[in-house]
């Protein structure tokens, strides 16, 4: 599943967010880069440990644990700190495919890649090039988002950044461990869900909206890991 999260951040949040990061210490992206992304990996990014690096994590992570569209696509069970990265100047990371295991160099704490997330701190009008490619089962997206959405996508598709030949892109990539490890499955909650609380606004009282809620969490205990 292909997920765009519109307005994770508000916009004061993001132009806050956006002020810390132009003045923050850029290093060269390699520096979290895995063996076979090293020679893919063409861009900039704050250390793990930078203290604006860690103050927007924060936020980020607190604001998505409330909002309802990523809860009910994600079911988080951890979260990764969030990771931030800036391209410009022809900048680009060629096709790869992240990780399946992650360990933070600040919490120590290890996490499977169920899920990957980028948030963007740039408009797209702000740059050229820099499209977030990801090969999909369903094609090839494209995709370029305004400042404060995110998409989230499988950790085990192929995906690229092509290169931005204009401009500055800023943005913050991390990974989710899911309680349900199986996209397909998630896939089916997600909708399951999605379709509850669309009968449930229609009609509150009609007694399926208690039984299909009883089916889901039946699912979820019968699939989650925690
Ligand atoms: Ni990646």
């Amino acid at each position: 599943m292909i997920l765009q999260i519109p307005n994770v951040l508000t916009v004061e949040q993001t132009v806050e967010c956006r002020r810390l990061l132009e003045s923050s210490a850029w290093i060269d992206g390699n520096a979290t880069a895995g063996h076979q992304s090293r020679r893919a990996k063409h861009n900039l990014q704050l250390a793990e440990n930078d203290p604006f690096a860690r103050e927007i994590g924060s936020l980020i992570v607190g604001v998505l644990q409330e909002n309802p569209l990523f809860v009910s696509a994600a079911l988080p069970l951890k979260v990764f700190p969030p990771l931030f990265n800036r391209y410009e100047g022809g900048q680009n990371f060629g096709t790869h495919v992240d990780n399946a295991i992650r360990r933070s160099r600040v919490t120590g704490d290890q996490i499977r890649t169920d899920l990957s997330a980028t948030l963007f701190f740039s408009d797209p009008d702000e740059y050229d090039g820099g499209e977030l490619v990801i090969e999909d089962t369903f094609g090839v997206q494209q995709i370029k988002l305004t400042a404060g959405s995110m998409i989230l996508y499988p950790a085990s598709s192929l995906h690229h950044v092509t290169p931005v030949t204009g401009g500055t892109r800023l943005a913050s990539f991390f990974w989710i461990q899911s309680m349900i490890r199986d996209d397909g499955c998630r896939s089916i909650l997600f909708d399951m869900d999605t379709a509850i609380q669309r009968l449930a606004a229609a009609d509150p009282l009609h007694t399926s909206v208690v039984q299909l809620t009883g089916v889901y969490h039946n699912l979820l205990r019968r699939w989650a890991e925690v």
